[in-house]
């Protein structure tokens, strides 16, 4: 093992500054990795691995979320001992590197798990809900990044910031991950909840491409390419749907366009996408009753989702004490000063931990309702990160120690 780097402190603060050499708009740079999340005591020894290192799957190695965990792996507080690496019989035999090392690709199969302590998974819905039970069966306990467990009762939905001690409650041996959208911004409604109760959120989302999995990432550079230089598109209706080839998992050109879809048709009109918000929202806060209003749009950005949040409270809030609340919060960073141009944007954010909020204003129709803009990159904090703090707390709890919180 080589390369590997302790995590840093957990993000809260404000931000600073532009990176040096940077051009001043955005808060580029100067992000400390967010690490272990404290709160959470440990269940207290489990399983044979007590003093040792727990023995760590990754199953979707190659995927989107996949490439990002292994980065995450290489860089964060080292507390693994073997890594296995595993995805579909496609990617059999290639070597991905994590840790300084070249590790083989195994082929998904009962054979991964044998052995082995944890497992997460960053496949489609449909691999994890067949495969996270058979992990467990091989004793292994299961954290999984797709939506096919989310809703269960018997799976705990963690965000460490926010309810970590649900870690060891997990009666199934599963898990869940939240989808990328709800975890690019409830770590700040957490915050803001704890302090001034949580009623009510209207979100409007700015979704990346990468947030449809690699496919959206080259769906949207094959998009680029086609309308690079060409000035005369975008300037009559559907001139791009002719132009641009294969939509990939959109439906329609999302190059030099925004469109207001993600997921699948659920009832009444709403997408899935929107419904997970609303759901998932709901579960992680402990708020059966929160009101939650969504509209999902995807937008032409590689990686990091952003959203316009409208939150209403059960006191008043003013904008000073919203600020100096999530400056303060773990894992958020406060980006917030309009008048100097200061605020998250993707292009700025894309690659770091933290949740990024600026546009902090308190509504003039409403002394207890905020508004507010949060950036967040889906494949870190929206999925491989969080994953990476949920599977942490396990092996932590399995070594029977609390060093790595
Ligand atoms: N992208 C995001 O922002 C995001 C955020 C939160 C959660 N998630 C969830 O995380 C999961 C992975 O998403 P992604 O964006 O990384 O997707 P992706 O880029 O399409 O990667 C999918 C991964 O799953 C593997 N896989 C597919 N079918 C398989 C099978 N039958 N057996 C074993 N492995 C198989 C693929 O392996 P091959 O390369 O061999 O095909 C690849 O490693 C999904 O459930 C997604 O909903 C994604």
């Amino acid at each position: 093992m080589s390369d590997v780097t302790p995590a840093g402190p957990v993000g809260g603060g404000t931000w600073a500054g532009p990176a040096a050499g940077g051009t001043g708009v955005g808060p580029a740079g100067g992000v400390t990795p967010a690490g272990p999340v404290a709160g959470v005591a440990p269940a207290g020894p489990v399983g044979s691995v007590i003093g040792a290192r727990p023995t760590l799957v990754v199953v979707g190695a190659t995927g989107a979320v996949g490439t990002v965990m292994l980065d995450l792996l290489s860089t964060r507080a080292d507390v693994w001992g073997e890594i296995r690496l595993a995805a579909s019989e496609r990617s059999a035999g290639k070597t991905l590197r994590v840790r300084g090392d070249d590790v083989a690709v195994s082929a998904l199969s009962a054979e991964v798990f044998e052995g082995a302590d944890v497992a997460m998974f960053d496949v489609p819905d449909e691999v994890s809900a067949v495969w996270a039970p058979k992990a467990v069966r091989h004793g292994v306990v299961a954290v999984d990044n797709s939506g096919a467990f989310r809703m269960d009762p018997d799976v705990p939905l963690v965000v460490p910031e926010i309810n970590p001690e649900q870690v060891t409650n997990r009666p199934r041996g599963i898990i869940a991950n939240a989808n990328c959208t709800t975890l690019s911004l409830i770590v700040a409604a957490g915050a803001l909840h704890r302090e001034f109760g949580l009623l009510e959120m209207v979100v409007a989302s700015y979704q990346a491409a990468s947030g449809a999995g690699q496919a959206g990432v080259d769906t949207l550079y094959a998009q680029l390419s086609k309308v690079g230089g060409t000035r005369s598109l975008g300037q009559r209706a559907g001139d791009l749907r002719g132009v641009v080839g294969d939509f990939g998992p959109f439906p329609a050109p999302l190059v030099l366009n925004v469109v207001p879809w993600a997921g699948s048709l659920k009832g009444d009109g709403w997408s899935s996408e929107e419904l997970k918000i609303r759901n998932e929202s709901r579960k992680i806060l402990g708020l059966p009753d929160l009101k939650v209003s969504a509209t999902c749009v995807r937008v032409p950005v590689v990686t990091t989702h952003s959203a316009a949040v409208h939150a209403v409270f059960a006191t008043n809030v003013s904008r000073e004490e919203a600020q100096r609340v999530l400056a303060s919060a773990p894992g958020v960073v406060l980006a917030d000063d309009p008048d100097n141009g200061e605020f998250p944007t993707p292009a700025d954010v894309v690659g770091t931990d933290p949740t990024w909020v600026g546009r902090v204003r308190c509504s003039p129709d409403n002394p207890r309702a905020l508004d507010f803009f949060v950036c967040g990159d889906n494949l870190r904090k929206g999925a491989a990160l969080n994953t990476a703090q949920i599977a942490e707390l396990v092996a932590a709890e399995l070594t029977g120690r609390c060093s790595a919180l």
